[in-house]
């Protein structure tokens, strides 16, 4: 049987074979004494690229998100985020077991958020209740379907942050998606926020590796928590050629990617199951009016050779990315079609 076409997620895609000749072509040292040139490489291009000082290799999106939450929210002090967000759904509650951080949500919403809503949301220091230090959005939302938080709502939560004196985190695991999308350059979104987490390993196709952006004194301190939490690697040149090679040649690309979840999109759209609109590469399906769940319409999927990820009893998604051709999208919307009209 043909290998399935695998569209739970972004993070299956496997190294093309230029990139793993950069990954065996790097030059290394030990990360950990700050000597391997191609961490440190990578490092400053990505701090250039959203305007800041200085970025940090870290093993994952979950670990980048993290540490930029321990430099921002203090033990005891509270962070303001969506009830779906990244940072509070799927870290294993890492913010509070590491961080002592007490998270506040606003309910799930997506890129749709009102930033009316967070201000009002907004506690400041004091005796009597837990004041509010750091603000956290996600672009692009990966449980709010792959959605795109325009470029007005970003400046106006700025303004929020700056009145409150809290600061302002993007989990921008997909940010290069929303660049893509919606035009807006990296570093006018890097203008907007203290840190950002970015990731190399989900659209961009990399194997392993994000970053955590920020001031230079930010980073050195994310530094050392990240050495804390486990993350200092030694010869992480190997993984960092595998991100450099994704940022210079993987970028542009996600169009092709966000071209066929429309496709995925228009051939669904009649089923009714579209949660929302898409604007990158995330196909939500609400599947509370189908004829079946999300686990019957995965496990059909599946045994026609199509791969789906179940969020919930009627919540499931597809995800376009570097690993699925045009043509096994055409065959995907064939296939899920199909099981939507028997
Ligand atoms: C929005 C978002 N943030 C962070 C992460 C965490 O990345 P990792 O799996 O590398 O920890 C993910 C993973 O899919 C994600 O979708």
């Amino acid at each position: 049987m043909a290998d399935p076409i695998d569209l739970r997620s972004d993070t299956v895609t496997r190294p093309t074979a230029a990139m793993r000749q950069a990954m065996a072509d790097a030059e290394v040292g030990d990360d950990v004494y700050g000597e391997d040139p191609t961490v440190n490489a990578l490092e400053a291009e990505v701090a250039a690229m959203f305007g800041h000082e200085a970025a940090l290799f870290c093993p994952s999106g979950s670990m980048a998100n993290q540490i930029a939450l321990q430099l921002l929210v203090p033990p005891g002090t509270e962070l303001l985020c969506d009830a779906d967000a990244h940072v509070v759904t799927y870290e294993m509650g890492a913010a509070a077991a590491y961080g002592g951080v007490t998270s506040r949500t606003w309910p799930p919403v997506g890129a749709e958020l009102d930033a009316d809503v967070v201000a009002a949301m907004v506690r400041p220091d004091g005796y009597w209740a837990v004041p509010t230090r750091a603000i956290a959005v996600e672009q692009t939302y990966n449980r709010g379907g792959g959605g795109v938080i325009p470029l007005d709502t970003l400046r106006e939560l700025r303004r929020i942050a700056d009145a409150g004196q809290v600061a302002l985190h993007c989990d921008g695991a997909r940010i290069w998606h929303a660049h893509v999308a919606d035009g807006v350059p990296l570093a006018t979104y890097g203008a907007l926020f203290d840190t950002l987490s970015v990731c190399l390993s989900k659209g961009l196709g990399a194997p392993v590796g994000s970053l955590v952006v920020g001031s230079a004194d930010r980073i050195e301190r994310g530094r050392v928590i990240r050495k804390r939490m486990g993350g200092g690697m030694r010869q992480a040149g190997i993984l960092a050629a595998a991100g450099r090679y994704a940022l210079a040649n993987h970028v542009d690309r996600l169009a092709d990617d966000h071209a066929k979840a429309a496709r995925l999109a228009e051939a669904i759209a009649p089923f009714g199951v579209l949660a929302a609109t898409v604007r990158t590469n995330i196909v939500p399906l609400d599947l509370t009016k189908a004829p079946l769940d999300a686990p019957a319409l995965a496990a059909a999927a599946r045994a026609e050779g199509v791969l789906i990820s179940v969020l919930g009893p009627h919540a499931a998604r597809l995800v376009t990315h570097l690993d699925v051709t045009a043509t096994q999208v055409d065959q995907a919307a064939t296939t899920l079609t199909q099981i939507l009209r028997r």
